[in-house]
């Protein structure tokens, strides 16, 4: 069964985009295990767009580009499962990707058949050239049949950038995750921007099927494919915290044979792993608002993750009434919590919680709900 838990692993596009080939693939799936993130859960290795010819052949395959991929995607798929990961790969529900190769419009249980003899273990499946008056419900649906019919078990990872409210139906079409936005690029802002307009809509995203609010940025430090600026450590502690507290699939889209120190143990950090892979993958109820938001979740385990937000410009105090969580006074409870980021102890709070949090920074604690 897949999915159960937000799919890991690492996606070629931000980086590489255009300019992927099998070499690039093996030493992401080496770098996955020698760095520790294969340890730590990271399992899917996923090509994006560009990796096919222009033309399908006379059977009417789609073809790997033999200079990308001069072993072919099935060997390729070896290598990947040698190293005890998985092998993923991409299409599009339109007559074309977006980039312009063969979409798999017409040709879904071809295609699908055809990942599966390659040993393909996940397709992410995009929306671009798609006929008109042909709905996305039907061509998820059509493909995630054609998936189910391919004899192999493939995660299928939909991309239609959240439209025709695809929340309210993705799941009925056998899909595993699906990205709820457009695509990221380098910045505070469009990660920012990103996570916030899913804020309401995380409640439909669960096990089986979650809601892919992208590839994550990690230490790209303005360069790849999805450059805009790059962010600062902070700005990417950032926004790994809030895709772990969203449960968004943590697909790297970094190049991880140049990662740097800081964003391989964040991307490794346990604590906010295992945030994303609580396995109730309840939504954070979200308090306030504005640029300083709190979220408070609640764990599979009984404990609580409460997450302060400083989204503006300046450094400042964030607080929380306990109140405003249906927690009062006369209840007889505080928390106690810990710094999941220093692992420093608050002892039993009550009534309210005020921290300081530097611009574009986060706080997070993780505790219990304790009598006083
Ligand atoms: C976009 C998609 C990106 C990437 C790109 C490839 O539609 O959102 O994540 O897959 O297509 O062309």
């Amino acid at each position: 069964m897949v999915a159960q838990r937000p799919p890991m692993g690492w996606n070629s596009w931000n980086t590489f985009g255009g300019a992927i080939n099998e070499q690039v693939v093996r030493e992401t799936a080496d770098a996955i295990v020698e760095k520790g993130l294969k340890d730590v859960g990271y399992e899917y290795v996923v090509i994006d767009d560009c990796w096919s010819l222009r033309k399908r052949n006379e059977e009417g395959k789609m073809v790997a580009d033999p200079e990308k991929f001069p072993s072919g995607m099935k060997a390729l798929a070896e290598y990947v499962h040698s190293k005890g990961l998985k092998f993923g790969m991409y299409s599009c529900a339109g007559t074309r990707t977006c980039a312009g190769y063969p979409g798999s419009f017409d040709y879904e249980f071809v295609d699908a058949k055809t990942f599966a003899e390659w040993d393909v273990d996940f397709l992410k499946y995009d929306f671009c050239y798609k006929p008109r008056l042909a709905n996305g419900p039907i061509l998820y649906n059509r493909m995630g049949m054609a998936l189910k019919a391919s004899g192999r078990e493939i995660l299928f990872s939909a991309c239609n950038w959240g439209s025709n409210e695809v929340e309210k139906w993705i799941r009925s079409t056998g899909a595993h995750m699906y990205r709820s936005t457009g695509d990221i690029n380098d910045s505070f802002q469009s990660f920012k921007d990103i996570a916030m307009s899913q804020v309401d809509k995380l409640a439909y995203s669960g096990p089986y099927c979650y809601n892919d609010i992208d590839m994550l940025i990690c230490g790209m430090h303005g360069k790849g494919n999805v450059a805009n600026g790059g962010c600062s450590d902070i700005e990417y502690r950032t926004h790994f915290a809030l895709w772990c507290l969203f449960q968004s699939p943590l697909m790297i889209g970094g190049d991880l044979s140049k990662i740097d120190d800081f964003n391989l143990e964040l991307l490794k950090n346990k604590e906010l792993i295992a945030i994303n892979q609580d396995i109730e993958a309840r939504p954070p109820m979200m308090v306030g608002g504005g640029d300083r938001p709190v979220f408070f979740k609640h764990m599979a385990n009984g404990e609580y993750v409460l997450a302060f937000f400083n989204f503006s410009d300046r450094d400042g105090r964030c607080g929380l009434e306990f109140y405003d969580l249906g927690l009062t006074v006369a209840s007889g409870y505080g928390f106690k919590f810990r710094d999941i980021f220093t692992g420093e102890e608050t002892g039993l709070v009550t009534e309210n919680m005020d921290v300081h949090v530097a611009s574009h920074d986060c706080k997070i604690f993780r505790g219990t709900l304790v009598q006083k």
